[in-house]
């Protein structure tokens, strides 16, 4: 039967929040104090602890957490960052906003859609300060291969954290691979609290950067001040205001006691996931079985063999049954502000899957239900 109305009957994500989470916005609420403080403190420690990170540092955005992983690397004007195209446009635009130029490299391919360790080294030149690599829907990016390759050409590696909390790859949590890792708790993030983002890193001195700048580059804070334990501040650099508030500490630090089980959960519906659609015709489910277990499992993307199909899938799962679905991601080096800087550029594995990918419905709670009739419509849509 079509689908009526404006809204999707199932949608790609659905946010469900438990009343200790909405208890623990209230109090804040009643505590009187709203902005950077305790409760983000709180909050750094405990994501820290259960990332396995000396230090996190939470902005007010993953976009800001970049932006300050690339100073942190020194990426400056006329310096080069290696970015994969295939990503939010987010993990480009901060090395611009450095003054720095994104070099892009192409992927894998469509059945791994991140990074090719090959491509990096390919575009590695006499410019480039640091590597990016993104953990595309959560899976781990050839994260030991850019390790190496970033520690023999020197170069700093930033990973773009913003769909894989607490993904691994050997016992080791992303993020803590590189220089820095940078997260995001964007509404629709695995870990979410409307907007967010936080800087993970084992480098001191990266995470004083990271305090300094998120905060104007003062020497102590409002909080600070506010309890007396400093009266005046300096400003000793150029600084941000990328601040967090306490309303969304407060909210991460409710819900990231959840994070393992939300995971777990997505995990058991990519399994289902993978079984049900590699069956069918015409459609690529990409990476394999054994990479759910240490994946988040953030999105689950599938790619239509034919782009000429691909409209049609996409179409017929909305309107006629009513399923959300959302490409991840419209290719960055094509969209016309990368095109007018950086001029017309192919990278061919990258625009391949653009135009063929298919975001699809996942959350948590969603019910055995939902994912047979995902499953049908795509049976249906390419028999
Ligand atoms: C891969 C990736 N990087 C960066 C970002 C930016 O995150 P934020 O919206 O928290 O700035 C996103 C958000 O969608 C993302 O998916």
């Amino acid at each position: 039967m079509p689908a009526t109305g404006t809204f999707p009957e199932i949608p790609l994500f659905d946010l469900r929040l438990e009343p200790e989470d909405i208890e623990a916005v209230a109090d804040t609420l009643r505590s009187g104090w709203l902005t950077l403080g305790p409760r983000t403190q709180a909050f750094e420690e405990a994501f820290a602890e259960q990332l396995g990170a000396r230090h996190a540092v939470a902005v007010s955005s993953c976009t800001a957490a970049l932006h300050l992983a690339y100073l942190a690397a020194g990426v400056g004007p006329g310096d080069e960052v290696i970015v994969p195209s295939f990503t939010m446009a987010a993990t480009a635009s901060a090395v611009l906003y450095c003054g720095g130029t994104p070099v892009f490299a192409d992927i894998l391919g469509r059945h791994d859609l991140s990074i090719d360790p090959a491509e990096v080294e390919a575009r590695i030149g006499p410019k480039t300060k640091a590597v990016c690599v993104v953990h595309f829907a959560g899976y781990p990016g050839k994260i030991a291969e850019l390790h190496e390759l970033c520690d023999r050409y020197g170069l700093a590696l930033i990973e773009d954290v913003a769909h894989a909390p607490s993904a691994t790859v050997d016992g080791r949590k992303l993020g803590t691979w590189g220089l820095a890792g940078a997260f995001s708790f964007f509404s629709n993030k695995i870990l979410s609290s409307g907007e967010g983002g936080l800087l993970a890193t084992d480098d001191d001195d990266v995470a004083a950067l990271a305090r300094s700048l998120r905060s104007q580059a003062m020497t102590s804070g409002t909080w600070s001040r506010h309890t007396g334990a400093t009266s005046t501040y300096d400003v000793v650099g150029l600084g941000f205001n990328y601040r967090i508030d306490e309303l969304h500490s407060a909210l991460l630090l409710s819900r990231l006691a959840r994070l393992e089980a939300d995971i777990e959960r997505r995990r058991e519906l990519t399994r289902i996931y993978r079984r049900e659609l590699s069956r069918i015709d015409g459609l690529i489910v990409p990476y394999r079985d054994e990479d759910v277990d240490t994946s988040s499992c953030y999105v689950f993307p599938v790619l239509v063999d034919d782009p000429a199909r691909w409209e049609h899938v996409r179409d017929f799962l909305r309107q006629e049954r009513g399923i959300q679905t959302s490409l991840f991601y419209p290719a960055v080096h094509r969209f016309s502000a990368y095109v007018e800087r950086l001029g017309e550029q192919s990278r061919p594995k990258t625009e391949l899957a653009s135009e063929t990918e298919l975001t699809i419905p996942m959350f948590p709670h969603m019910t055995a239900e939902q994912q047979e009739r995902v499953v049908t419509a795509f049976e249906e849509a390419l028999a």
